[in-house]
């Protein structure tokens, strides 16, 4: 059997003798590599970044900038990491080394100082810099650039997983937009015309923990029939803080990222199918806005670099009451696909969550897919408020999708989360706005009843008081945000 290693810089480095648990972080420290820093070790600062090369959404591989610190290495096994130190082309015969374009402008432009972040912000900013889309005209001509976006069709949000604590974001944002299109010869330019790695499958063990990538969803499930303590992980974004910051440490790991049977969008006549492992960003991308409450609410989630490895399974799979995906997927009337051995059911998410992060879900069942009825409603929101705009945890989430027809709501969904032990929908505000027109009068008294749902608690991000007011206040905003769009 061949040995667990991954290509980094082009070169097979095996994994052994490191851990299960050991990340991808510590996997390239330990190996020299210490261009990529640890700066907060819980996917909050970027100073980790490395690119992987994965399956593309428009071209076969695309360089995905991920966070070190979070992916244990062993699931790496058979794939490509690039890092700051493999993007510069080294000098021949004792010459200097030639930096990579975004290496050049972020020194050039003074986007760097201590230095301490700038390989994080190289490999997320290199990642924007082949995402092939990203620009083939001039966007300011085409009238698309914005604050958010440079001349170059540089979107600015690939870099809000990475903080930088002594240059200041200007010149870095400078840089960022002075970067021009990969040369013809760029060998991670015309990497991506290539398929990327195929996943491996995995058995690695090291002392008593083992970490398992089976190849099909039958072998998954067998293993969480067989092994009552295996552990599921997908994008590892959750999974990844816990080793990190609370010394978890589990006998049997069990990815599930990479399987196929998880990784499909699929448009049906009655629904469309979202798997339980494809990245929100690859959601995000290859929905292209044709779900506008996805479209909203992904922006609001996390960073990019968390976008571009956490998965709905793990948002839905950590049970949590302030995840920002349940709100939206309650709203949204979406149901659950669980798989076992004993086959698959389909379970609606408003049945789902029974207790604080407790599910129906049995242990020797996961998420396969998530799946949301079809027709969309019409009139639909997200709202997250949070003490940051970006990259910050959910104090309240409301989720609005209501049909209105003829002036009159028809049906009307609200998915909550942040008020309760478990994301809830708003039944009571529901029936208060369903059959009535759709005015201030009746938003103002449906309003009332929604200040009153679940039981909200004060904590350091908000008090009961200001989560019950922003419920109120947010179905005030969607009336005053749709009523000049809705015709009665
Ligand atoms: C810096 C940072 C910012 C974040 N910001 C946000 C945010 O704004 N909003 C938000 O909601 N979350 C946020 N998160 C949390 C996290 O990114 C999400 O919950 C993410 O969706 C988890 O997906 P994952 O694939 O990485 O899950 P993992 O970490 O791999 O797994 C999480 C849990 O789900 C289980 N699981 C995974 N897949 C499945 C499946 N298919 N079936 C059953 N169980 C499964 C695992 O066993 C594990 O218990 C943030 C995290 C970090 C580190
Ligand atoms: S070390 Fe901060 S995000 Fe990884
Ligand atoms: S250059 Fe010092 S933290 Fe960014």
């Amino acid at each position: 059997m061949v040995s667990a290693r991954i290509t980094v810089n082009g070169k097979e480095t095996p994994i052994a003798p490191d851990a299960p648990h050991t990340t991808v972080l510590d996997f390239l420290r330990e190996r020299g590599l210490t261009g990529t820093k640890e700066g907060c070790a819980e996917g909050e600062c970027g100073a980790c970044s490395v690119l992987v090369a994965r399956p593309g959404v428009n071209k076969p591989t695309d360089w995905v900038a991920v966070n070190a610190c979070l992916v244990p290495a062993a699931a790496l096994d058979g794939q490509e990491v690039v890092t700051a130190e493999g993007l510069a082309t080294p000098g021949a015969d004792g010459t200097p080394a030639t930096l990579h374009p975004v290496q050049e402008e972020m020194a050039v432009r003074g986007g760097s100082q201590c230095g301490y972040c700038t390989p994080g912000f190289i490999c997320s900013m290199a990642s924007e810099y082949y995402r092939p889309d990203r620009c083939s005209h001039d966007a300011s001509e085409a009238g698309e650039a914005d604050a958010e976006h440079g001349p170059n069709g540089f979107d600015l949000h690939s870099l809000s997983g990475n903080l930088c604590r002594c240059t200041g974001y200007r010149p870095i944002r400078d840089a960022a937009y002075a970067v021009g299109e990969p040369a013809e010869d760029d060998p991670l330019a015309q990497r991506r015309e290539q398929a990327a790695p195929e996943p491996v499958a995995t058995s690695y063990t090291q002392g008593d923990s083992t970490f398992l990538r089976p190849a099909t969803l039958e072998e998954a499930v067998q293993i969480l029939r067989d092994r009552p303590e295996a552990v599921l992980v997908a994008g590892s974004t959750d999974y990844g803080v816990e080793v990190n910051i609370r010394s978890r440490r589990d006998t049997c790991v069990v990815a599930i990222d990479r399987l196929p049977e998880l990784r499909e969008l699929r448009v049906e006549s009655e629904y469309l199918e979202i798997g339980a492992a494809v990245t929100l960003t690859e959601i995000e991308r290859r929905l292209d806005g044709t779900v506008p409450l996805l479209a909203e609410l992904f922006p609001q989630f996390a960073s990019r670099l968390i976008r571009n490895s956490a998965t709905l399974g793990g948002n839905l799979g950590t049970g949590s009451p302030i995840g920002d995906s349940p709100p939206v997927l309650l709203a949204l009337d979406a149901s659950l696909v669980l798989a076992s051995a004993d086959g698959e059911r389909v379970v609606p998410l408003a049945d789902y969550f029974t207790g604080y992060r407790q599910s129906v879900r049995r242990p020797d069942e996961l998420i396969r897919a998530v799946r949301i009825p079809t027709p969309l409603s019409q009139v639909t929101a997200f709202h997250k408020i949070a003490k940051r705009r970006f990259d910050d945890i959910s104090s309240v989430a409301v989720a609005f999708a209501v049909d209105i027809e003829g002036g009159i709501v028809r049906k009307a969904r609200i998915g909550l989360g942040g008020i309760a032990a478990t994301p809830i929908r708003s039944l009571a505000t529901e029936a208060a706005l369903e059959g009535k027109p759709w005015t201030q009068e009746t938003v103002d008294a449906a309003a009332r009843v929604l200040r009153g749902e679940g039981t909200p608690m004060s904590d350091h991000r908000a008090s009961s008081l200001y989560r019950s007011a922003m419920l109120g206040t947010s179905l005030k905003k969607l009336y005053a945000q749709t009523t000049e769009a809705v015709s009665s």
